[in-house]
């Protein structure tokens, strides 16, 4: 199958030019000319010139002709090297003793039990391995590095398909972004290789991660935004770019090389339809202190409309479309010897890598979001006559199989985020059945990480999540192997384990479609990549492949709504539930989580609710039916070995305020920093306090779908900017209005400010000044206004203040600001520090100060400067942030940055307790994301059985891919939600 697509391009090109130029050509052979008089040329060139009056370039045309044959792809006889050009002399030949190995072979369900064997860069041999047929004697032993990994899974190395690691790299500095051009829409000329910075944190971090190569490509502010180059992550002993490049195409450095058999590798090219083109004309004020989300999600403020964007496309290709009709003429009559009036070889140096694109040796990669883009784009395909080789993001693909199966040549692959979506409108419909339904269709998916929109440490977290919502599991393991690597065209040597391709491989502490599953070791052109990696100990059944829910249902409704199914949650209809199969109930008491019932082995329990209100759990015998539903109708829910948990929490992003992040329209602003700029008179002036809850929107789509996932409440504070938020607010996710009743929790909670350099002035120093001059506000100073009041409050301890802050010197600054105050009030401040990834350098002092920890995200990522110093955790530390932080009796809490990803905090605190390797217990865990972050965040009219919101899961627990939410009890609204 693999084949078959990679020669697809090339196939495809029988109606160009090209063709009719290569029949000339057989033609002319037949008849005896020129060809055969430029080959004797090359023997008596002075001799032959004179003779035949050839013009002086004779020779360099004809080879320039001759080389518009070669097609891209790899030689033949690519699988006879014993060696990789990659190889590294003297890496010791490893063998993996007794592994579960996955292949990536028979459309990815091949599962081989034994050994692998790799040297000189190249899996030698994957099964049962005689090391006698590969000469190894007594000596040869001495070198072998044998490793027993006791029935750990292997796989190929992680491929990403679409990243920006090194041309937008981290931390993000202004002397370091060079993904995104603004010099003009089209741009086929540039090369991401050039921006490709080697000191990248994120390179080690992504190999932790089992990720060997990606696509490095450039950003989406262009129509056409240049070449992109392939590289393996690890480090050379060079330590340039171009030693990092994996089958780099001919010319990068103007020596034309071609391998052997006239290979010549596949050449990638960056497109992108759609919103994205509208960054050019922003000029120099575009170019700093923006993050690179920032940039994504500017919208289309400036320049082009899809019909502006459009044009530029067939403008650029009909530009390109003429040079290879020019050369194809040339070439017809200079193989004719027709050098009459020829002139040179028609080039354009611009041009040249779009001519490629229509010679069908490029690889095509394609941001392009709405069912118009792709529409536009397949047109554009067949009016040019050249194949795309991915969509990426493709929000609505799933919607328009049939647009992309009519693209030219093949239908392109269809690379994705698996619940990263409506950040902007074009990715509003976006769903996460997106990857089962495209399959079903017949299109490839794979998973990409964009990175550093997404860490592409966690790439195989996508696949995890598509498998959890539906796409078959060899699909999910190849949309992050085999099938990016044929995305990318070097499938012929990545992508499988196999004998013969790259010794790139990773080895798992757990099944890799099972929640946090992290590398053992990772091999790249068969050198081990972690020093001493430290491996967490999991329980037994993470090694098998998780047993994922139906959601059949689901999928169907995404399509027959467009992406917009209603999510609106269904009150049950009587006033009785009776939940069975339960095996874990874990309750809220004030302050605290407890599991108060845990089924036994082949027993289950039932739960009881009478108007959202528990009235009775435990053993089916001890929590009779007949004891209270006296004969009224009760809806009975099996729930399959589930369990009734907490509702979680979910702070750190705008939901709530805010439904669409690129879209100002769709969500409350931003407030007004008295810190910077000017507050208008009527608001209150400097004195102006702003409340989250005067602004809250509810129904929005990514608070249904959290609502969905368990997550019932948010705490939200005002969307800001700069020095200053506001107060925030607690709400319940699933409600549809502001007066519905229960719909708001707790109208304010605390107050929120941000300390740190965000890219904005003023200085921290200034801001760490403001802050100790509102603090320490005097209670009998009459001359404080409205805003000072809160301040005032929270320096009496009477409010928490939550401050959000990143470096370690920031936090040190917070706490000896926090005894200062204390001294000299005499109280106690509530303080709660927010982001916090520096955290773990103080974790002593931070108790002793008694400060409280909402870590986000939280799973950390040197994105900015004050991030910088992560702890990692496993395989390249031992400790994670939470578990360092939580044993030191801290109380943490996660959050999170971006509202789309509230519905994935259910695993986000599994991942974490999973990581702890048992240090963290499932109780703690739904801790980390309900009572602790309430407590942090002034949360507290809901810390009591008679008012929390509990969570109904069928198959499993809340904190696993086995389950599936599936409804919602609410003593406080009275009613059970079923979903
Ligand atoms: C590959 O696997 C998928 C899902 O398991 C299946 O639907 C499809 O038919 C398979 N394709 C081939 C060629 O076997
Ligand atoms: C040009 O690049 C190719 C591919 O990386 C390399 O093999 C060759 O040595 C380079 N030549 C020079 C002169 O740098
Ligand atoms: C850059 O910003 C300045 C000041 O805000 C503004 O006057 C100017 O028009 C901007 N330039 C462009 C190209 O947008």
């Amino acid at each position: 199958m693999a084949k078959r697509a990679h020669n697809l391009p090339m196939n495809a090109h029988s109606a160009t030019p090209l063709r009719k130029f290569k029949g000339k050509l057989i033609i002319t052979l037949a008849v005896l000319t020129s060809l055969q008089l430029y080959l004797i040329s090359i023997s008596f060139p002075t001799l032959f010139r004179r003779a035949s009056r050839l013009p002086l370039h004779a020779e360099h045309s004809l080879a320039r002709c001759a080389s518009l044959n070669v097609a891209a792809g790899p030689p033949a006889n690519f699988h006879d090297r014993s060696e990789s050009d990659r190889f590294v002399a003297g890496t010791k030949p490893t063998l993996l003793h007794n592994a579960r190995i996955w292949t990536g072979e028979n459309n990815g369900t091949e599962i081989l039990h034994g050994d692998v064997f790799i040297d000189k860069g190249i899996i030698q041999g994957v099964g049962n391995i005689d090391l006698r047929a590969f000469g190894l004697d007594a000596d040869g032993f001495a070198e072998l590095n044998v490793v027993d990994v006791h029935g750990a899974w292997v796989t190929p190395g992680i491929v990403d398909p679409h990243s920006h690691l090194g041309d937008g790299s981290s931390p993000s500095l202004d002397g370091a972004v060079d993904d995104n051009s603004l010099k003009g829409t089209i741009q086929p000329w540039l090369r991401s290789l050039d921006g490709l910075n080697t000191h990248d944190d994120s390179y080690a971090l992504s190999i932790a991660g089992g990720v060997t190569t990606a696509l490095v490509l450039p950003g989406s502010a262009n129509a056409i935004g240049g070449q992109a180059f392939t590289i393996k992550l690890r480090k050379s002993a060079e330590r340039s770019p171009t030693s990092m490049l994996l089958e780099p195409p001919r010319d990068i450095n103007g020596t034309n090389h071609e391998t052997a058999g006239g290979h010549l590798p596949w050449r990638q090219m960056k497109h992108a339809c759609g919103e994205q083109d509208n960054f050019v004309g922003l000029g120099s004020n575009f170019t700093v202190s923006w993050t690179l989300q920032e940039r994504i999600l500017v919208g289309r403020v400036y320049g082009d409309t899809r019909m502006d964007t459009f044009w530029a496309f067939r403008q650029a290709y009909d530009k390109a479309r003429q040079i290879l009709e020019k050369q194809d003429a040339y070439c017809s009559a200079a193989v004719a010897g027709q050098w009459t009036g020829l002139g040179e070889f028609p080039e354009d140096l611009q041009w040249e890598a779009l001519v490629d694109v229509l010679r069908g040796r490029v690889r095509v990669q394609t941001h392009c979001y709405e069912a118009v883009d792709l529409d536009d784009l397949i047109r554009l395909t067949n009016e040019f006559k050249f194949p795309i080789a991915a969509v990426h993001h493709a929000h609505e693909a799933y919607l328009v199989p049939d647009v992309l199966k009519r693209a030219y040549g093949h239908p392109p692959a269809v690379a994705i985020f698996a619940t990263n979506a409506r950040y902007k409108r074009e990715a509003y419909r976006g769903s996460e059945f997106a990857a089962r339904i495209l399959s079903e269709n017949g299109l490839n998916v794979v998973v990409k990480s964009d990175h550093p929109v997404l860490n592409s440490r966690y790439l195989l977290y996508e696949a995890q999540q598509v498998h959890y919502y539906g796409l078959p599991a060899n699909l999910a393991l190849a949309a992050t192997t085999t099938l990016p690597a044929q995305v990318l065209g070097l499938e012929h040597r990545i992508g499988y384990l196999k004998q013969g391709w790259d010794a790139d491989l990773v080895v798992w502490d757990s099944h890799p479609l099972a929640l946090g599953a992290t590398p053992v070791q990772v091999f790249i052109d068969g050198i081990p990549q972690l020093d001493a990696p430290h491996v967490v100990s999991k329980p037994d059944k993470f090694q098998d492949l998780p047993k994922v829910p139906n959601f059949d249902r689901e999928a169907e409704e995404a399509v027959t709504f467009e992406g917009l199914p209603p999510l609106l949650p269904k009150r049950a209809s009587t006033d009785f539930v009776l939940f069975t199969g339960v095996r874990s109930v874990i309750l809220p008491g004030r302050d605290y989580l407890a599991e108060l019932f845990s089924a036994q082995e082949d027993e289950a329990g039932v739960v009881a609710v009478q108007n959202g209100d528990i009235i009775c759990y435990g053993t089916a015998a001890a929590c009779s039916l007949d004891n209270f539903a006296d004969g009224e109708r009760v809806r009975v829910v099996d729930l399959q070995g589930g369990a009734i948990s907490p509702g979680l929490l979910t702070y750190g992003s705008p939901l709530g305020l805010q439904e669409i992040e690129a879209e100002s329209s769709t969500g409350d602003g931003r407030v007004f920093d008295p810190l910077t700029g000017w507050v208008p008179k009527l608001v209150g002036g400097d004195d102006s306090i702003v409340r989250a809850v005067d602004a809250l929107q509810f129904a929005g789509r990514d608070a249904l779908l959290a609502y969905r996932a368990g997550v019932t409440k948010a705490i939200v504070a005002p969307v800001h900017s700069g020095f200053y938020s506001g107060l925030g607010t607690a709400f319940s996710t699933g409600a549809a209005h502001k007066l519905e009743d229960g719909a708001v929790v707790q109208e304010v909670t605390a107050l929120h400010v941000s300390v740190g350099h965000f890219g904005r002035e003023p200085s921290v120093s200034t801001q760490i000044a403001a802050l100790r001059g509102l603090l320490l506000k005097l209670p009998d100073d009459d001359s404080i206004g409205a805003a000072s009041k809160p301040f005032r409050d929270a320096g009496r301890g009477l409010i928490p203040i939550v401050v959000e802050a990143y470096s370690a010197d920031v936090i040190a600054t917070l706490i000896l600001l926090k005894k200062e105050v204390e001294g000299k009030t005499g109280t106690t401040i509530k303080m709660t520090i927010v982001g916090a990834t520096e955290a773990h350098l103080l974790a002593e002092e931070i108790a002793e100060a008694d400060i409280g920890i909402i870590f986000k995200p939280s799973r950390p990522f040197p994105a900015v400067w004050e991030q910088r110093r992560v702890l990692p955790g496993p395989p390249l530390s031992k400790d994670t942030e939470i578990a360092l932080l939580l044993s030191h009796n801290i109380t943490v809490g996660i959050g999170i940055e971006e509202a789309w990803s509230a519905r994935n905090t259910r695993f986000d605190v599994g991942w974490a307790a999973l990581e702890a390797g048992g240090r963290i217990s499932k109780v703690q865990a739904l801790a980390l994301a309900s009572t602790n972050l309430e407590v942090l965040l002034g949360g507290g009219v809901e810390n009591s059985l008679r008012t929390s919101d509990l969570v109904a899961t069928q198959g499993g627990d809340l904190l696993s891919f086995d389950s599936k939410v599936v409804g919602v009890l609410s003593p406080r609204r009275g009613s059970v939600d079923l979903f």
